[in-house]
């Protein structure tokens, strides 16, 4: 790895600063689910094979990141929770079975810029997170138990930033337009409800895994952080260029399949059996309508396939004209228009790349 910046050992004071410095907690899943023993232990890049021994900066950032599992003492609180004020509709199982990662290529340079800026923040996210998975289809092949370089906390930390990060834009796109509609004393035909509610989702996808990890400081003070710079940054943007904004989170979602999909797929290999027995929160159930004994497995499946709506909705907006010429098909729906040239909110008219603007009644 590149070694950016040595870390050097504080001077230890305290014996308690040097180790809560240098050391995080690891979690042991007891598979029962009868009581969860945490052991204060060495991070797992050092445990690895092949493991590097000294601290770079992206090691320690990665260390300081990572979210522990919370206790069963630290569950959170049920008392209080409301019926969803945007209840999820549901989706088809077979159908999400098939959710699987496409790629939009880009065209024009707005889209070219858009996905370069997305991946160069995949690229960071992968570094400061602590990312290590086979890229190479021989490599997943190959991959073991003992080869395998990610742990649950790593996951959680990294569905956490994600969540945290996917849930702005649909809230700042929906408050412009409700601005600009009533501003301009005009309808906004339907584009402020799909965006909010998939903010609202995305939150939901956030709440969910808080109830399961647990962030430290270092992760509270980089969100608030980055939430500040992004959602700015965002609003001016999306005034000037809403198109670009909408393709940028539509590669957004494309990194969000990607990392469900990889996950489930590591599931499925067995490579995550801690992930596997979690217990799904409440809050969880109740908005995607699971039943009591539901898995791991079938949760980050819903939140996968809410991604992918994600994904074809904003790769849709960004083909078409957003100065209130065009109509939000997805939520403005026309009877007399067929399922062949009007998406809606279901699996059943997917379209992972999104809609052109030409195959669509508007
Ligand atoms: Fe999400
Ligand atoms: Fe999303």
């Amino acid at each position: 790895m590149l070694k950016l910046y040595a870390i050097r050992p504080i001077r230890p004071i305290k014996p308690c600063l040097v180790a809560s410095t240098f050391r995080h907690y690891s979690v042991k899943v007891d598979t029962s689910n009868k009581a969860d023993v945490i052991k204060d232990s060495q991070t797992d890049t050092t445990s690895k094979p092949g493991a590097e021994h000294g601290h770079t900066l992206g090691q320690y950032i990665t260390k300081k990141l990572m979210v522990r599992q919370r206790l069963p003492t630290e569950k959170g609180d049920d008392s209080f929770l409301t019926p969803p004020a945007m209840p999820h509709h549901g989706y088809r199982q077979d159908l999400m079975e098939k959710i699987h990662y496409e790629h939009r290529e880009p065209t024009l340079i707005r889209d070219k810029l858009a996905f370069g800026l997305m991946r160069s923040l995949r690229v960071c996210f992968d570094f400061f997170s602590g990312y290590k998975h086979p890229k190479t289809k021989e490599g997943l092949e190959k991959l073991t138990p003992a080869t395998y370089q990610m742990t649950p906390e790593k996951w959680l930390t990294r569905f956490i930033i994600l969540e945290s990060i996917a849930g702005v834009p649909g809230s700042v796109a929906s408050f412009l337009r409700h601005l600009q509609s009533l501003r301009l004393l005009k309808r906004d035909k339907a584009f402020i409800q799909t965006l909010q509610d998939e903010a609202y989702n995305e939150r939901m996808h956030l709440l969910t895994f808080l109830e399961i990890g647990k962030p430290g400081p270092f992760m509270k003070v980089l969100l608030y952080a980055s939430q500040g710079v992004f959602c700015n940054l965002f609003f001016f943007t999306y005034m000037l260029a809403p198109n670009a904004c909408h393709r940028f989170v539509g590669y957004l979602e494309e990194e969000a399949v990607y990392t469900y999909t990889t996950c489930l797929e590591d599931i499925e290999r067995g490579l995550l059996p801690d992930i596997e027995h979690f217990k799904v929160p409440k809050i969880a159930k109740d908005y995607w309508h699971l039943s009591e004994d539901a898995k791991m497995r079938d949760l980050i499946s819903y939140i996968r396939a809410d991604e992918a709506k994600h994904r074809e909705v904003n790769h849709t907006f960004a083909n078409l004209k957003l100065d209130g010429t065009d109509r939000n098909p997805f939520a403005l729906q026309v009877d007399s228009v067929p399922e062949s040239a009007q998406p809606n909110n279901r699996l059943s008219t997917h379209k992972a790349v999104g809609w052109e603007r030409d195959e669509l009644v508007l």
